[in-house]
């Protein structure tokens, strides 16, 4: 049986961090064996609202390569590519950009939400606001079935599914309808404590920043705010040292200890943070050793990303010539 087609992606902003780990990278990792993966490096979207960081943007399509290959990402199993590698999708964009109207866009409610976020009041970039229809079409083009997404990236799925269906309805039934792929745990808090770990909130531990970098964020993380001595019961649940333990400690019984222990009390925030500190670093060393290794072969990388490149531009082409096909285009 032919294996079913997942797309992934990652704008290109900034090296990778440990919430992008738990949130995707590890999913890939475990489904590359059973599917088809298509992974993308979206520097076209990173565009969207960096447009004057366009030289920076390519610079991190290298460096998102070598963190994807550092913790497991394995090229023989996983197609990796760059999006703006791919003109099709441009092209497929702008074909899917007349079947959504732009209120439907304004009320896309992640869109809506960056918008907000983003402070950009009147002035949106219209290519940001119609960034959906973009997603729309890099998941179309390779007909992928899944999109492994956190709950953040609903809304696109469900937009790229109206476009789907409006296209197949009006034209010739050639798309594919994508189903999202939830995964269990998806979203990782800062070290600071807030809902999302992130580069702009400069509240991420890298994959690639060095030990004393790693000791110092683990040591400054926001904990229970009312757990001011020792000997005071902690809260465990919410608190971001407890939460990193869950998705890091291979050790289930020692983090269960603990936590009894803390909300018990007499279990100290430093104890607990430099357990975690050491659970991150097992984890992390390799990763960080490997990066070594793939920094000193950027030729490789760049093959690995050619190779990728001409796997998707295949697939694209196929997709393009039969949606041209469809619409009876010259
Ligand atoms: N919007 C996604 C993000 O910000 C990136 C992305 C671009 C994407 N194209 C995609 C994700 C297609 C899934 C499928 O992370």
């Amino acid at each position: 049986m032919e294996k079913k087609i997942i797309l992934t992606a990652d704008r290109p902003t900034g090296r990778l961090h440990l919430g992008h780990y738990i949130g995707s990278l590890k999913n890939r990792v475990e489904l590359q064996d059973s599917y088809d993966q298509y992974v993308m490096i979206a520097d076209l979207q990173a565009l969207t609202d960096h447009a004057e960081k366009s030289s920076e943007i390519t610079n991190n399509i290298l460096e998102v390569a070598i963190d994807y290959l550092s913790c497991g990402i394995d090229p023989v199993k996983t197609t990796i590519f760059v999006q703006s590698k791919i003109p099709q999708l441009s092209e497929l964009t702008m074909y899917f950009l007349n079947l959504v109207t732009i209120n439907r866009l304004k009320h896309n409610p992640t869109v809506k939400a960056e918008i907000k976020q983003k402070n950009f009041k009147e002035a949106i970039p219209a290519g940001f606001l119609i960034y959906p229809v973009s997603q729309a079409a890099d998941i179309t083009a390779f007909k992928a079935d899944l999109v492994p997404v956190g709950d953040d990236q609903l809304p696109m799925i469900e937009q790229t599914v109206e476009i789907v269906r409006k296209f197949n309805r009006i034209y010739k039934k050639v798309l594919i309808e994508p189903k999202a792929l939830i995964s269990k745990m998806s979203r990782l808090p800062g070290i600071d404590g807030k809902a999302k770990m992130s580069k702009t909130l400069k509240n991420a531990i890298f994959l690639s920043d060095e030990e004393d970098v790693v000791s110092k964020k683990v040591m400054s993380m926001f904990t229970d705010p009312d757990h001011l001595k020792i000997e005071d019961p902690g809260k465990v649940e919410g608190n971001p040292v407890f939460i990193y333990l869950d998705a890091f400690c291979k050790n289930r019984n020692i983090v269960d200890e603990m936590k009894e222990h803390y909300r018990k009390g007499g279990l100290g925030d430093v104890k607990v943070k430099k357990y975690l500190l050491n659970v991150l670093l097992e984890f992390l060393t390799p990763i960080r050793k490997k990066r070594k290794e793939l920094e000193k072969d950027k030729g490789y990388i760049l093959k690995i990303l050619q190779e990728g490149i001409i796997k998707a531009e295949l697939k694209a082409k196929k997709t393009l010539k039969e949606v041209k096909e469809a619409m009876s285009l010259f």
